[in-house]
């Protein structure tokens, strides 16, 4: 049961794939809030994924859209437009890189790979977001997030080129946050999760344990993809007007900590 938080609110949620989805989780839970959205996914990802039944589950519209590709993403925008007129709240929860995909490590990057995973994890936000701009399309006091991860700030062994692109997608959020919020007073942040079990989670090399030490860092534990998305419904809400051009953590404290009695106690157990 909801609060109403969102309440006459209307949006478009990018990127749930399967149950485990983060963006699944946030549909669920902006749903319960009374909001009302299209959700939409790559192509291939309406195809073969489960996506289907969530829009039936939500009794919502479901189109397909290539985020990087500017005709898919009009289409999507005039089905929303025409259905909603005006709207409130974009979620993007897109990522992928064709290196990790491919075994590619870091210091064998393959750059039109490297290209494309500019462009689907990081690129199709401004994509998004400058042809929402020009079409007029948000409501004042709209809220645009996106999904990040703390490799854009600190190295991680292992999460490849999807570091840049994070700190790519975080610029975005801020240099965009800025013309929004002149514009129409649309608010645009990023929302740094922890290591969460989801396809584009586990496709990470050494998944499994950066989960657990980070689980052993955080004071809270790890934040769950249900955390998330409650995080997602506050930033959707009225109650985070002025909140904008920020990369927020949903980390369970991870971000601050340095060392942890838990994590001391498991190493010494090796
Ligand atoms: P997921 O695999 O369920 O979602 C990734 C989504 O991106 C999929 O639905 C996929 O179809 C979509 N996608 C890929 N290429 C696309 C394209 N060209 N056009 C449109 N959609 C496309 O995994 P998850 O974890 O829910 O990922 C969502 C976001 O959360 C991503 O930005 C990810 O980097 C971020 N994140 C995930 C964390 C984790 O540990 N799972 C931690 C921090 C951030």
């Amino acid at each position: 049961m909801g609060n109403n938080l969102l309440q006459g609110k209307k949006g478009i949620i990018f990127g749930a794939l399967d149950k485990n989805s983060i963006a699944w989780k946030v549909a669920e839970e902006v749903y319960a809030e009374g909001g009302r959205f299209v959700l939409t996914n790559a192509p291939a990802a309406v195809r073969m994924g489960s996506i289907k039944s969530l829009a039936k589950e939500l009794d919502c519209p479901l189109m397909a859209a290539d985020a990087t590709n500017e005709e898919d993403l009009n289409k999507l925008f005039d089905l929303a437009e025409s259905e909603y007129g005006k709207i409130d709240f974009v979620l993007h929860s897109i990522g992928m890189s064709p290196n990790v995909r491919k075994k590619r490590g870091y210091t064998n990057l393959h750059y039109k790979f490297l290209g494309k995973t500019y462009d689907i994890s990081a690129i199709s936000f401004h994509k998004i977001m400058q042809l929402l701009y020009k079409r007029d399309l948000m409501n004042e006091w709209g809220s645009i997030l996106a999904l990040s991860y703390i490799a854009a700030q600190r190295t991680f062994s292992d999460y490849n080129d999807m570091a840049e692109a994070k700190a790519l997608l975080e610029s975005i959020a801020r240099s965009f946050g800025y013309h929004y919020g002149k514009k129409a007073k649309v608010r645009v942040n990023t929302i740094s999760q922890s290591p969460t079990q989801t396809t584009a989670g586990t496709g990470v090399k050494g998944f499994d344990k950066m989960y657990s030490y980070a689980e052993l860092l955080s004071p809270l534990g790890n934040a769950t993809a249900e955390d998330c998305a409650k995080y997602c419904v506050m930033m959707f809400s009225d109650y985070t007007r002025r909140i904008t051009m920020q990369n927020l953590y949903s980390d369970g404290g991870f971000s601050n900590m340095g060392i942890s009695k838990e994590l001391l106690d498991a190493l010494s157990l090796e």
